[in-house]
């Protein structure tokens, strides 16, 4: 096997096995690894190094790490590390339960931030040095150029600053996927920077492999594993109604000259819901479409193979077991049809304004006013992170958050007075969609949006008492440009909290 994947002689001498590549681990490092949404995250390394943390700890000895990577991973990475209580630091985001229950129980230091914005901070030197990089590939050229897999993410960055790489080989992924990626390596620091030389989404602007000073790899391992394949859930009536309400308000753009037929380049989170939409895409009569967005999904993939999408620019995939067979079944025909970038052009503000992209993204609640929501369940408890969301929301063509309107079987209500932590400001969000229906907040002012908002969104059981709220606001608020009863606003919170139900009790 080595011989077929690793065609640089003097790496093939650095094979070892992850345990003796996680040992050159070292207590309090950042090391930062590949991953993006569950693919093309090491698989072996770093279920070592937890094995080699929980033995430390057993020791009495103190051993935690500082974990970069491009978003989320898997079990055998965030989920492994953090069982054995190895993380000290992680960012840009997650959506391991363990690691979610570790930091909501204040043990583990989260930050949250804008994917764009990861590879540019570490190299201005906002954290940290990188000490140790983790990457899968799926070969190692003569050259020493290493071919990517099912993510890029920020891999190129973690290769060029760090003191000492680990690589993974692993076998699962296809070699075929060579030609797929383009690794733009023009990025500059200010005050030196230049326009990125892309204006179509489908353009390509820079190589396919990425590169490594081999000096720096410090060891090769061996894998054959294949990448976290979560299944979707089947489209659900809800999921259904939020597509079709949304994929009639981008008919309607069209129609009105404000959007072309083929639409604009699409971005879609990862979700059940999105995945929703990109279905009823599928049957909605649109052709042509592109697709210039983070991750790539199941719905996505059929729109390729449908032709309704000409092509999806990613920077990594989400796919069910399902997907993945048809993709890996289908490689030729797919291999033309998308291309995989660092996450740094993925989701970089420039490009998604210039393209100007269509950004659909989930949330959790919505306030009277536009505002978002999409990470802080109750104000303080971490679902998963912003990831890629505001990237797009902020600098795209259209901003659309989507959501069903009611939570926990009905006990909590979407569309709250005021959200209780905010990720979108209501400047930055054109649409909300619900199963209900879909409010256009584009030129309306904040009354105006609360009126739309409560109208189109609101589930009838939560429509009166937010109507209430908004009609006793616009009349005995401080000032009346954005009503507020501010002892009051974030009541309805407060109530799930005591009562488990955001409805007030009959007897009140
Ligand atoms: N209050 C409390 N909990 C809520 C809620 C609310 N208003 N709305 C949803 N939830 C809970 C659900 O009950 C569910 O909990 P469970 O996992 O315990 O069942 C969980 O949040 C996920 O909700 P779900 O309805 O399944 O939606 P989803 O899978 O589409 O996820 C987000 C919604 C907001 C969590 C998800 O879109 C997200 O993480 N967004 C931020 C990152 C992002 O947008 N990335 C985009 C670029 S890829």
């Amino acid at each position: 096997m080595p011989d077929s994947r690793i065609h640089h002689a003097t790496l093939r001498q650095r094979v070892v096995d992850a345990a003796h590549a996680a040992a050159l681990i070292q207590p309090g490092e950042t090391v930062a690894m590949s991953g993006f949404t569950g693919s093309g995250y090491p698989k072996a390394v770093p279920q070592a190094l937890a094995a080699h943390i929980a033995q430390a700890h057993a020791r009495g000895e103190a051993f935690r790490i500082q974990l970069l990577t491009g978003a989320s991973t898997a079990p055998e990475l965030d989920g492994a590390l953090a069982q054995v209580d190895g993380l000290a630091m992680r960012m840009p985001f997650q959506s391991d339960p363990n690691a979610r229950k570790q930091i909501n129980a204040g043990k583990l230091d989260y930050l949250d931030i804008h994917l764009s914005h990861v590879a540019q901070h570490v190299w201005f030197g906002f954290y940290n040095e990188i000490d140790t990089a983790v990457i899968e590939v799926s070969a190692i050229l003569e050259d020493g150029a290493l071919v990517p897999t099912t993510s890029v993410g920020n891999n190129k960055t973690w290769l060029d600053l760090a003191k000492k790489v680990i690589i993974e080989v692993n076998q699962w992924q296809p070699v075929e996927m060579l030609g797929m990626h383009d690794i733009y390596y023009g990025t500059a620091l200010p005050p030196h920077r230049l326009p990125i030389p892309m204006v179509h989404g489908d353009d390509r602007i820079g190589q396919t492999t990425l590169r490594c000073e081999p000096d720096k790899i410090a060891a090769v391992v061996f894998t054959d594993a294949p990448d976290r394949n979560s299944p979707f859930n089947p489209v659900d009536a809800d999921s259904a109604r939020i597509a079709g309400h949304l994929i009639d308000f981008l008919k309607h753009e069209v129609a009105r000259g404000r959007l072309p037929a083929n639409l604009l380049p699409l971005q879609s989170g990862v979700g059940n819901i999105p995945n929703a939409v990109l279905a009823g895409l599928a049957s909605s009569g649109f052709h042509g479409l592109e697709a210039y967005t983070e991750v790539i999904q199941d719905g996505m993939l059929e729109l390729l193979k449908s032709g309704v999408l000409r092509y999806a620019s990613c920077t990594g995939f989400a796919f069910s077991p399902e997907a993945n067979e048809e993709f890996r079944r289908n490689l030729a025909f797919y291999r033309s049809r998308i291309i995989l970038r660092s996450q740094e052009i993925s989701n970089h503000p420039e490009l998604v304004r210039r393209l100007g992209c269509i950004g659909m993204n989930g949330m959790l609640e919505a306030d009277l006013y536009g505002n978002i929501n999409s990470t802080h369940v109750m104000g303080s408890s971490i679902m998963n992170g912003i990831g890629g969301s505001g990237d797009f929301a902020r600098n795209g063509f259209l901003s659309v958050f989507l959501s069903t309107s009611t939570a926990k079987h009905g006990s909590i209500s979407s569309i709250v007075p005021m959200v209780s932590h905010v990720d979108h400001t209501e400047h930055d969000v054109a649409v909300i969609v619900t199963e209900q229906g879909l409010a256009d907040l584009r030129g309306l002012s904040p009354k105006q949006r609360a009126r739309a908002v409560i109208s189109h969104c609101a589930h009838p059981d939560y429509r009166d008492g937010l109507q209430d709220y908004f009609d006793r606001a616009c009349r005995d608020s401080y000032a009346k440009h954005t009503p507020h009863l501010l002892p009051e606003a974030l009541s309805w919170h407060q109530r799930w909290l005591q009562t488990g139900t955001m409805q007030p009790s009959a007897n009140r």
